[in-house]
């Protein structure tokens, strides 16, 4: 694996790189003058691994967004301001709630002859409101800034910038990595410019990707609260592996999850605790979602670590 001073040097940033670094930086330099607000970076979805430059194919994983997305909004609602870092068509705050044809199925057409309006439905208004509520709340108060990638190279160039913006709120700064980093890649110096033909059997060689969480915790944000999240789908493994993580970045706490019960099972793992988060076959059913448990119980671990700085 080359280092990650390595990847930099040899992948280029996004092409919207630039406006990208300025917008959170104008984010964190409007926030920071409130020294009571704290801050989250979320990140969210999969990164896509390229095979080609002129990008026809790429390996992908299977993460949608709903962890970052959902948990997005919870800690809006705990009264962070929200950097959301998330794959380019993978699920938002707010707009994740209406699904394919389910918003337009909220709204109606009403004719007069001379114009045409469009309504929302008055069953529908009920779910609506609430949602168009908070949504319009995070935007009016610019406590939500949205900024995508797709590939795992903007996703690193694009951490990286988060990290410079948010290193001056020091411990208010937490950071939830809720996105599936892509492990395995093609370095840009050993792809091909353009789609691979098909008429003979490819060769691909990855390489592994730098873990990035080194440098994040140890040089560009050292005093903020890290956490990781650890995927696994063998969980004999899912403690182990996350004590290893926590004993190898020096970060906080990670939040362990099996693929398949990732929905309403968690574990948040300490170097010395392991406690569990569950929802019950009801809980789900009333409308419950796992990330507002898991938002409630980072924040407070988060209010804890602000609290001991000052004793
Ligand atoms: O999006 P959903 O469908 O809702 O699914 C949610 C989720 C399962 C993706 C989420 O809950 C989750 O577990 N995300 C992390 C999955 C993962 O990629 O784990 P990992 O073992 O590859 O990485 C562990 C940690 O190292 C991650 O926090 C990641 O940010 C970090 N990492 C990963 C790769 C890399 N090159 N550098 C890193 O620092």
């Amino acid at each position: 694996m080359g280092s990650w001073e390595d990847f930099y040097a040899s992948h280029l940033p996004p092409t919207d790189f630039e406006d990208n670094r300025q917008l959170l930086k104008q984010f964190c330099e409007h926030h920071i003058k409130d020294e009571n607000q704290n801050i989250v970076l979320v990140t969210s979805g999969g990164t896509i691994a390229p095979l080609e430059h002129n990008t026809v194919r790429f390996v992908d994983n299977f993460s949608a967004g709903s962890r970052g997305s959902s948990s997005a909004e919870y800690f809006l609602q705990n009264n962070y301001a929200v950097i959301f870092l998330f794959r380019t068509k993978s699920l938002e705050p707010f707009t994740r709630h209406f699904s394919g044809q389910q918003f337009l199925d909220m709204l109606e057409i009403s004719d007069n002859n001379e114009n045409s309006n469009i309504n929302v439905r008055p069953d529908s208004v009920d779910v609506l409101l609430p949602i168009l509520t908070k949504y319009k709340t995070a935007q009016e108060s610019n406590r939500l800034l949205y900024i995508n990638f797709t590939s795992v190279s903007d996703y690193l160039w694009l951490l990286r910038a988060a990290c410079e913006a948010l290193a001056p709120f020091e411990r208010r700064a937490l950071l939830y990595l809720a996105a599936a980093v892509s492990d395995f890649y093609v370095p840009q110096d050993d792809m091909p410019k353009h789609k691979i033909q098909s008429g003979a059997t490819p060769k691909i060689s990855l390489q592994l990707v730098p873990k990035i969480l080194k440098p994040l915790v140890s040089t560009w944000v050292p005093n903020a609260f890290v956490v990781s999240f650890k995927l696994e789908t063998d969980d004999s493994l899912l403690i182990a592996k996350s004590r290893e993580s926590l004993m190898k970045y020096n970060h906080k706490l990670v939040i362990a999850n099996i693929l398949q019960t990732r929905r309403h099972r968690v574990v948040l793992v300490t170097p010395t605790t392991s406690e569990e988060i569950l929802m019950t076959k009801e809980q789900a059913h009333s409308g419950l979602e796992i990330e507002e448990p898991i938002v409630s119980e980072v924040c407070k671990r988060h209010e804890e670590f602000l609290a001991g700085a000052e004793q």
